[in-house]
């Protein structure tokens, strides 16, 4: 029996993992962040890469993919959500790294990459779990008859605001400038790239968090759940 999921989709510092971690912890549910499998089959193209002595984003995806597979790259129940596992040990803090965020665009946008880690997410709530999945493509594409799917959203001066001050020093105008550039080039790249870009599934509900605090955001979702799912 497959376990019922509310996807979670958005551009980068919407606040989608955090929101939906809290949301999952207010429903029981578990947390799954689909960015963590894109971030450690990443954590594998480098190590390929190191190997060959070439770039990561040039490693064969197939390369890549039986390396994972060898090294037991997996995602492990852990606490209210899952931790990623390579060769049997927990690399939570490793695919976090800046290597490894330079390089992730350019290895899930690669297509073989897409279909090993959407089989896996699939797999995960085949065995029943009820998951709050959080991602770019998941009420679009890995889930689409997921039946409750969130578009979560904020401005660009809001997101790079928030990254700004996780930080932790006083925000100030051309950073603040700088940072929302940044963003908005990375929504365009996620939004514009062939392969399962960034957009908003047609039956989604869109929240705009600009003018929301956190718990507004994560209590506007629950809600939802509990009316439509009859959840928590
Ligand atoms: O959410 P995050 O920043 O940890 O995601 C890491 C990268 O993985 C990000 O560049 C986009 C990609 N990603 C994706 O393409 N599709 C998803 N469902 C989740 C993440």
């Amino acid at each position: 029996m497959s376990g019922t999921v509310i996807a979670i989709d958005g551009p980068a510092a919407s606040g989608k993992s955090s929101t939906a971690r809290a949301v999952a912890e207010a429903l029981g549910f578990a947390h799954l962040d689909s960015g963590s499998l894109y971030r450690a089959v990443t954590l594998v193209a480098i190590g390929e890469g190191e190997r060959r002595g070439t770039d990561p984003a040039g490693v064969d995806p197939d390369t890549t993919l039986r390396s994972a597979e060898d090294r037991g790259l997996l995602l492990y129940p852990d606490g209210a959500g899952f931790a990623a596992y390579l060769d049997g040990v927990p690399v939570d803090g490793p695919i976090r790294e800046p290597a490894v965020t330079r390089y992730v665009s350019a290895v899930s946008a690669m297509p073989a990459v897409r279909e090993w880690v959407n089989a896996r997410l699939r797999s995960l709530v085949r065995s029943g779990r009820n998951v709050v999945v959080d991602g770019r493509d998941i009420g679009t594409v890995v889930f689409p008859d997921a039946p409750l799917k969130v578009f979560l959203t904020a401005s660009p001066e809001a997101r790079a605001g928030r990254r700004i001050s996780q930080r932790g020093h006083v925000i100030d105008v051309d950073e603040l400038a700088r940072e929302t550039a940044a963003l908005a080039a990375r929504d365009e790249a996620d939004s514009a790239r062939p392969v399962a870009p960034l957009r908003r599934a047609d039956d989604a509900v869109d929240i705009d968090s600009t003018r929301l605090t956190f718990e507004e955001q994560v209590g506007r979702i629950v809600a939802l759940a509990r009316e439509r799912l009859h959840a928590g």
